[in-house]
């Protein structure tokens, strides 16, 4: 027996490695391009960040912290958020999570119940629409509109706003699109979640991780819409088994302040957020280091490598990543009748050929028909996948 909230829970990004270990087991080799973990490739935590890490242990700092966060870890976020996005967010104001994973978590749990509903982008990391449905919620997808390089669908946002929704999910750069909202489409719904007093979420995972355009923290676009930021160590740090990240509330009238204590209810409950890793990222704030310029120097090179192999194959569109890491092509399944969906597709390669990826519909119905790939590894191993790709659909 196992409960219905459990029974139907689906994570598409690890499901699909369940089917990669079976087929690793019979000895074929696996091209891992399913999960967003920079760690397995060669982006390694900095060695000072680790060695913090390792004297948080020895100097015997392995008790249960303050369930908010280490004071002096949220004072550091407090300056690295005001020197790198202009924004004033006080201590008090930031709680640390173990990832941004349990900021999702508990968030969803002080929002949702009976069948209320939280707008998030379509397509969308899972966990939104998983977690959404664990807590009784109802994830709405707004329409990220691929003719228009993926930006939101502004028209659809609007349209599906309800006496019922009680979030707008923002997640820029986007996984699984790539895509990094436009400002101005981002000033745009902040303003729509103004007209309608609803809160603003923004997932900021990714924010240090951009090309070409800037990325502009929402919170400097509002001025009173209330808008809780979740971030982390996992990406800009090299650090995702570390499993640490914060939660920030921007909310100049306080209109947010039961579902903010509710939240610290939660996190009190569950004791603390990782020790000595929150003692080691103090250092990596205090002493930025040059790992994450390095890391989206090399991705752009390897985006830019992936996008153009992509590009030439026929039956396959494309739009180009502005950040984070992760290409979103469209399968045109017409010119592939071997395949009835998304899903059937991403099984196959992967049993073919050995490379994992996942099938688009794992990320809501907008994203059916499509599979998210990650540009990670080294060119040479990306060479190595899309000429075995190239193979298989030949
Ligand atoms: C948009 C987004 N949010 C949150 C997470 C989870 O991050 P963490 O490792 O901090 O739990 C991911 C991981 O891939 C992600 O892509």
């Amino acid at each position: 027996m196992v409960s219905k909230r459990i029974h139907e829970l689906e994570y598409a990004i690890r499901d699909i490695a369940v089917v990669a270990n079976e087929i690793q087991q019979k000895g074929k080799k696996i091209y891992h391009l399913n999960i967003g973990d920079p760690v397995i490739f060669d982006f390694k935590t900095p060695e000072y960040i680790s060695k913090a890490l390792s004297d948080a242990t020895f100097a015997g700092q392995n008790y249960y912290v303050d369930s908010l966060g280490v004071p002096e870890l949220r004072k550091e976020i407090c300056s690295y958020e005001k020197s790198k996005n202009d924004i004033d967010i006080n201590p008090r104001d930031i709680m640390i999570t173990s990832g941004v994973t349990e900021g999702i978590f508990f968030l969803l749990a002080g929002l949702l119940e009976n069948n209320n509903e939280i707008l998030v982008p379509g397509p969308t990391y899972p966990l939104y629409i998983n977690y959404s449905r664990f807590f009784d919620g109802n994830p709405i997808e707004y329409r990220l509109d691929e003719t228009n390089n993926w930006e939101p669908d502004l028209e659809d946002l609007r349209n599906k706003i309800t006496d019922k929704t009680t979030a707008i999910l923002i997640s820029s750069p986007n996984n699984p699109t790539g895509v990094l909202y436009d400002t101005k489409y981002v000033k745009e719904i902040i303003d729509l979640a103004g007209e309608y007093n609803i809160p603003i979420i923004s997932d900021e995972i990714y924010d240090q991780i951009v090309f070409e355009k800037e990325y502009v923290c929402p919170v400097t676009l509002s001025e009173d819409v209330p808008i809780i930021g979740l971030n982390g160590f996992s990406k800009a740090h090299l650090a995702t088994g570390w499993r640490l990240g914060y939660m920030y509330f921007y909310d100049p009238h306080d209109n947010l302040l039961e579902l903010k204590n509710g939240i610290e209810k939660m996190a009190r409950a569950r004791l603390c957020a990782n020790s000595i890793a929150q003692f080691a990222a103090i250092e990596a704030f205090r002493n930025p280091g040059p790992h994450t310029v390095d890391m989206v120097r090399k991705l752009k090179e390897r985006r830019d490598y992936s996008f153009q192999r992509l590009k030439q194959i026929e039956g396959i569109s494309i739009i180009n990543a502005d950040g984070a890491f992760y290409l979103f092509p469209k399968l045109n399944l017409e010119e592939f009748p071997k395949w009835n969906s998304d899903r059937e597709f991403v099984v196959e390669l992967l049993r073919e050929t050995g490379i994992c990826t996942v099938y688009g519909s794992g990320f809501g119905d907008f994203g059916e028909d499509h599979m998210r790939i990650t540009f990670l590894p080294d060119i040479e191993i990306l060479r190595e996948v899309y000429d075995l790709f190239e193979d298989f659909l030949k």
